[in-house]
């Protein structure tokens, strides 16, 4: 019988998947990516990751409220949290098997493909799962999003309602 502990204690253990990224701001396609996550895992933690490419527009806070705010108090399964260091090492410490990648078109897999590879190198027991966006969000980017906004685009349906009024409310007070 004690042979098969570990193997009861594998089946019983939660599913977590940490869903990684600069999300500034989060958009609807995030958010269907967050929604089909959830179908396979048992909690999601939304990890709000530094990329040393950007300088992202909203601070981490308010990254992270917005965030939050796209879900009710009562989800108890998507977290949000941020991650400084590497990922992996942060979702081996979360107890996470998988990072969760959304894919839009052939021109993110390069580049995915790229952090997948190097992120197995470092962690071989963190798995990296890619999921297609929806379709209606295939051509969507944060940086799309705020360069409409930006010039007073309607972003309307693209992102939740509360991150279009933090758009409108930033890009005004710039002007
Ligand atoms: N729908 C809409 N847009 C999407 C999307 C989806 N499903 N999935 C991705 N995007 C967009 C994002 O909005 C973002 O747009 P932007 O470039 O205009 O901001 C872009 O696609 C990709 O960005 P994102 O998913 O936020 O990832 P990233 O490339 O900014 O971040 C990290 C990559 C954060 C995951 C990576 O840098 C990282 O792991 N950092 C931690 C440190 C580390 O471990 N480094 C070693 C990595 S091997």
């Amino acid at each position: 019988m004690a042979d098969y502990e570990p193997l009861i204690r594998e089946e019983t253990r939660q599913r977590i998947a940490v869903y990684p990224g600069t999300f500034d701001p989060i958009t609807m396609g995030h958010l269907d990516i967050i929604k089909r996550a959830l179908t396979i895992f048992d909690k999601v933690i939304v990890a709000i990751a530094k990329n040393p490419g950007k300088e992202p527009l909203f601070s981490l806070e308010e990254r992270k409220e917005m965030i939050r705010a796209c879900f009710p108090a009562s989800e108890t399964r998507v977290e949000v949290d941020e991650v400084s260091g590497l990922l992996v090492d942060y979702a081996y410490r979360r107890g996470a098997r998988a990072i969760v990648r959304g894919l839009r078109a052939v021109s993110d897999f390069d580049y995915e493909f790229q952090l997948a590879l190097m992120n197995r190198r470092i962690e071989r027991e963190v798995e990296t799962v890619f999921l297609m966006t929806g379709f209606r969000w295939i051509f969507i980017s944060s940086s799309i999003i705020k360069d409409v906004a930006r010039h007073g685009g309607d972003v309307g349906g693209l992102v939740p309602d509360h991150v279009c009024e933090r758009l409108r409310e930033r890009y005004m007070r710039e002007q």
